[in-house]
């Protein structure tokens, strides 16, 4: 038996067996040097899905791992009862990237947790209940979370919290009737109106957004769509919640944020993965009038929130992305990844279409690209040729048919080149299938 087998034999044996594994052998990892990881048998890939977009400044990054060291050896824990100045350095550098005035901070330790801190904190302002959010959008695995998730496949069990309601997702490359994007975007905005008159008491407390639909399969929200919600949620006395969990930090490249390339501004927004290069850290940002809404609302505490290891992983990771690994670089590097991808989709008509921004780029799989009919069996099958080329990338979307490509924010343009080589010889493999 190889290491891998006997591992994932204690997999089964031990882990719920729900647990979502990717390939028909799982793979279980050992190591990682920059945006390279090697298996427990000793074979190296590139890793360009970065632990679900999380990796954020390479594996074992030396100044991040620095800081840990550093702060493992002094406390490893205080709870959020006592002030601690890891915690306190982080948020004040972070209130530096984050969009002007948007420097009062919430720490927890998930994704989860920003996106219901975020919609508690949009209800206790605006006095509102009501909560909109997007089809096939993802906010992770509460009940909450899961009631705003617009996926059925993570909508496990009973998802009944009757204060959200759903919009259509402005998904062009699905659009309804084929409209043009234009038209599209415009019947996305007349149904989000349509779902504020008709399924809400007309008060909401606000809307939340990811400007790249990360899980969903990176559907891109049009900047249009996005300003025009915006205009839309605050004339029904809502606020904008914009989570930023897979599209902050530089990804889409040019902005910190990726709603900035609409130039609309968030009232509150949420972040989480990439934030501390893979320690579990997440941060909810607003204002400080929004924020003092909360005086005399009710108490919060967080156990794990803004745990001072993590805080100085994430002091080490935001010094790196400003130092190297910012968004100027994201955009050069994720132009290359874009205009690779370009090149494959001539070559091989299984890619239907290329989208995202930066380094966060997807390519949806179809069996024909006239019909654009979803071909989820062959989007695995590129998934399993392409460990057996050498590089590691993801999957998503609602019909399981999207290839997520995104590699740590580190990578180079050198990274990308022998991605795309690797790429293209999955694609090759898999074309001849189809
Ligand atoms: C956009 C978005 N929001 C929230 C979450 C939930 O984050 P976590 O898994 O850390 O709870 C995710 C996770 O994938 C996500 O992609």
């Amino acid at each position: 038996m190889t290491i891998s087998q006997q591992l994932n034999e204690k997999q089964k044996k031990h882990l719920w067996p729900n647990h979502l594994l990717y390939y028909q052998d799982p793979l279980p990892l050992d190591r990682g040097e920059g945006v390279v990881v090697w298996d427990v048998d000793g074979n190296r890939y590139l890793d360009f899905f970065a632990g679900i977009l999380t990796t954020s400044v390479g594996h074992n990054n030396q100044r991040v791992n620095e800081r840990i060291h550093a702060q493992v050896d002094k406390m490893l824990h205080s709870s959020t009862l006592y002030p601690n100045a890891a915690h306190l350095e982080y948020a004040e550098m972070l209130g530096k990237i984050t969009p002007d005035g948007l420097d009062t901070f919430y720490f927890g330790a998930t994704g989860t947790d920003a996106d219901e801190s975020a919609v508690l904190l949009a209800q206790v302002h605006t006095g509102n209940t009501e909560i909109i959010a997007l089809r096939h959008g993802y906010s992770g695995k509460s009940q909450m979370a899961m009631t705003l998730t617009g996926q059925s496949s993570w909508r496990m069990g009973p998802v009944h919290i009757g204060y959200v309601r759903h919009a259509m997702t402005p998904y062009v490359y699905r659009a309804l009737g084929n409209l043009d994007e234009t038209r599209y975007v415009q019947a996305c905005l007349d149904d989000l109106q349509d779902v504020i008159q008709t399924m809400t008491s007309g008060r909401i407390a606000g809307m939340i957004l990811e400007p790249i639909q990360g899980v969903g399969g990176f559907i891109t929200l049009p900047d249009a769509y996005l300003r025009g919600a915006a205009e839309i949620v605050r004339a029904h006395g809502g606020l904008v919640i914009i989570d930023e969990v897979q599209t902050g930090f530089g990804r889409t490249g040019t902005h910190w944020w990726g709603h900035q390339h609409s130039g609309i501004k968030p009232d509150i927004m949420t972040m989480a993965k990439g934030i501390a290069n893979g320690m579990p850290l997440s941060a909810v940002a607003t204002t400080a009038d929004i924020a003092q809404s909360l005086v005399g609302a009710g108490l919060t505490v967080s156990t794990f929130g803004g745990n001072p290891v993590c805080c100085a992983a994430a002091i080490g990771t935001l010094e790196e992305m400003m130092n190297q690994y910012n968004p100027d670089h994201c955009a050069a590097v994720g132009e290359e990844l874009e205009a690779g991808l370009k090149h494959l989709q001539q070559k091989y008509p299984i890619i239907g279409e290329v989208r995202g921004r930066g380094l966060m780029q997807a390519t949806e799989i179809v069996s024909d690209p006239v019909t654009k009919e979803a071909a989820p069996h062959l989007a695995n099958a590129v998934l399993e040729a392409g460990r057996q080329a050498g590089i590691l990338i993801g999957k998503g979307g609602m019909f399981g048919n999207v290839l997520r490509i995104a590699p740590p924010l580190s990578a180079t343009k050198e990274d990308v080149a022998e991605a795309l080589q690797k790429l293209d010889i999955a694609f090759a493999r898999v074309q001849e299938m189809a």
